[in-house]
């Protein structure tokens, strides 16, 4: 595990964009697995920047998202497909028919299965850009018995559904389930980063990092992944020992 220091959100955003950069110009044919969340928005506009300076392009890349709110459309203005497209792929040159989320409207089983189908046909990720919960969430994979393998639907927490009222008119807004990406399929990509910024994701990131590998905070298993990059600001890595 590679922990890097940023001093604040711009430089964590910056540092973050670069990895996944790199990826691209060496591989414009790559698989890229993306995040939600306001965390990862920096990156988000650092990529589009290095688009419009011609110095980058997504033509050829295909993207594969963690989740989706689950009884939620295309169009609804919290979709996470409305997310992506709103903050990241209208502003790049990427194909919309090379961008893959979990179809919100589809019934649970169904939408599952297809998504696990999506994430066979594109390949392997190479690098799967990641957020971290307050609990530990990585997608919506919440704290649990057990470490899930493929794409199902879960239940979101108390916490998390509070956390992400924000993006809503109300905390009743914030739907109850969503489906989301397995953590097998997380630890698959060949490359894992994750940013995290701000003094309260610090406590999360001392047990994701530090704490035991244990189903309870999902994130600390990828204290096992061979290839995890941590980019954090100086407040989120406060309590890591190192
Ligand atoms: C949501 C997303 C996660 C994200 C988390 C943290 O629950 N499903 O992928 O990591 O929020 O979001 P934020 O970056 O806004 O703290």
């Amino acid at each position: 595990m590679r922990i890097i220091r940023a001093k604040d959100y711009e430089e964590m955003s910056g540092l973050a964009a670069d990895i996944i950069a790199e990826v691209i110009k060496e591989k414009p044919d790559c698989v890229l697995g993306l995040a939600t969340g306001s965390t990862p928005l920096g990156v988000y506009e650092k990529l589009a920047a290095k688009y419009r300076a011609g110095e980058l392009s997504f033509s050829r890349v295909a993207t594969v998202n963690l989740d989706e709110y689950k009884g939620m459309g295309r169009e609804d203005e919290n979709s996470y497909f409305r997310f992506m497209r709103d903050n990241f792929f209208s502003k790049v040159d990427i194909r919309p028919e090379n961008t893959h989320i979990p179809d919100g409207a589809e019934e649970e089983e169904k939408a599952c299965r297809d998504y696990d189908r999506v994430l066979e046909r594109v390949g392997r990720i190479d690098l799967q850009l990641l957020g971290i919960g307050h609990d530990g969430h990585i997608g919506f994979n919440e704290p649990a018995e057990a470490f899930s393998k493929t794409t199902h639907c879960v239940r979101l927490t108390e916490e998390t559904a509070e956390a992400n009222s924000r993006f809503f008119s109300g905390r009743e807004e914030v739907p109850s389930y969503a489906y989301t990406m397995g953590v097998g399929s997380i630890l698959s990509a060949k490359k894992v980063l994750m940013v995290a910024a701000g003094a309260d994701k610090a406590r999360i990131l001392k047990k994701a990092a530090e704490g035991p590998v244990t189903p309870a905070v999902p994130a600390s298993i990828l204290q096992f992944h061979p290839d995890f990059t941590l980019v954090a600001d100086a407040a989120a890595l406060a309590e890591l020992r190192g």
